[in-house]
């Protein structure tokens, strides 16, 4: 097998720098300058592979020789010491197909554009409410807990049929599940956790059934309490953290970009904007793990049959061929006016984000309302005290003190 030497092996997940907080941690850049296929260390001690380049990426993440499923032997673990426990009920994110596909088509209909497009006033409404708790009398809070995190909060409660006052209890779960040092224990009793939470919130939908997806999901008698549960984890967790992380990112970036700050204002111009936001945040940080079936030649290396590849979708995100356009302008610099249409924030294949339409409609709606309720909107701390969470799977902040 051809492979870089074990030294030059990049670390996953690697430390973020203390430089620009908005960018991947640079082990993943600086790798992504030397080769669109690396060899990656996990946290294990395992060597895998890391694809950092856009048609690289794209073919680990859409080629059915390579594996999303959690219980394959040797599937890449960004955290060492959890197989058994992530093997144990997994949702259809690390499935293959068919039963993926069986478990994704269940809710497939909930997530359509056309779908979310009807969503939108009562978004609009949700987030014109949180912003008007959020100033009345008050000229500064934190903006992740007091906007950035209610507002998907309360639609994805809405959509699942989950009460929104239990949110203290799932909100705290889902961060012990995504944080990468969280230890076996905490992790174990917080899976333990939500799924309990979720069994039982749909026995009592299939005693008196509302109009949600868990109550739809619990009539069904072709699945599992424990499906129920594993695909309703699923949506809750993804469905606010990564939201709400992109909110606050966001916000963060564009207070420090205040020039751009007007295309939100433009209806024409938004949705191309937060698709380059997305884009360059790409807040999944740590890359998709994937392991491959067959050998496969990728790249100009060979990927065994049996190891793993990490499918880095921040640098793919950065590929100057793909983003820098005609005037070869530079990826990682915002410019809310680019042709970011292309990226893979979302992912890439069969595994592609459900939530998507969701997500851009959130985005829009609420970065739209946000800077046009407070355009005098700023940090309220120096830029050091901001709080980033980098020790999680998905990159966000941890908080955002602002003033208006
Ligand atoms: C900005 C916000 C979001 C980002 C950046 C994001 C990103 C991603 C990515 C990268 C994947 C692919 C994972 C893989 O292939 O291994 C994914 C899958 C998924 N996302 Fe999102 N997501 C976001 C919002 C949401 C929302 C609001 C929901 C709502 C429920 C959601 C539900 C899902 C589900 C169910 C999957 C699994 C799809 C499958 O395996 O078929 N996501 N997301």
């Amino acid at each position: 097998m051809t492979s870089t030497p074990t030294t030059q092996a990049v670390p996953v997940p690697a430390p973020h720098s203390s430089g620009c907080p908005f960018g991947p941690p640079p082990a993943y850049t600086d790798a992504a300058a030397r080769g669109r296929i690396v060899r990656a260390d996990l946290p294990g001690g395992e060597l895998c592979w890391l694809a950092t380049g856009y048609a690289e990426v794209r073919t680990v993440l859409s080629d059915h020789r390579f594996s999303a499923d959690v219980r394959h032997p040797s599937f890449p673990l960004l955290a060492p010491g959890r197989r058994e426990m992530l093997a144990a009920n997994p949702s259809f994110l690390r499935l293959d197909d068919p039963e993926h596909a069986r478990l994704r088509r269940m809710v497939t209909g909930d997530f359509l554009v056309k779908r979310v497009e009807a969503l939108r006033p009562g978004i609009q409404q949700i987030v014109d409410e949180t912003l008007d708790a959020m100033t009345e009398g008050r000229t500064e809070a934190d903006l992740v807990t007091e906007f950035a995190l209610p507002v998907p909060s309360l639609v994805i409660c809405l959509l699942l049929g989950v009460p929104y006052d239990d949110r203290d209890h799932f909100q705290g779960l889902s961060r012990t599940l995504l944080n990468n040092t969280s230890s076996l224990e905490q992790l174990t009793a917080a899976q333990a956790e939500i799924l309990d939470y979720l069994r039982g919130l749909a026995a009592r939908k299939r005693e008196r059934p509302e109009d949600d997806i868990l109550s739809r999901l619990a009539a069904r008698d072709d699945l599992t309490v424990d499906a129920v549960a594993s695909t309703g984890s699923l949506l809750l967790v993804a469905g606010h953290e990564t939201t709400a992380n992109m909110i606050s990112l966001s916000t963060a970036l564009l207070l420090e970009r205040p020039e751009q700050i007007a295309r939100l204002a433009d209806p024409a111009a938004l949705p191309g904007a937060v698709e380059e936001l997305l884009r360059l945040l790409t807040i999944v940080h740590t890359g998709l793990p994937r392991v491959a079936l067959e050998d496969v030649e990728l790249g100009g290396e060979t990927i065994r049959a049996g190891e793993g590849v990490i499918a880095m979708l921040s640098t793919a995100n950065r590929d100057d061929a793909m983003f820098g356009g005609a005037e070869q302008r530079a990826t990682d610099e915002l410019d809310l006016d680019r042709d970011a249409r292309r990226h893979m924030a979302f992912g890439f294949g069969v595994h592609q984000c459900l939530g998507q339409p969701l997500a851009r409609a959130e985005l829009q709606i609420a970065l739209a309302a946000l800077f046009r309720r407070l355009p005098g909107l700023r940090l309220a701390v120096e830029p050091s005290e901001r709080k980033f969470r980098t020790e999680s799977f998905i990159y966000g902040m941890r908080s955002l003190p602002v003033a208006w």
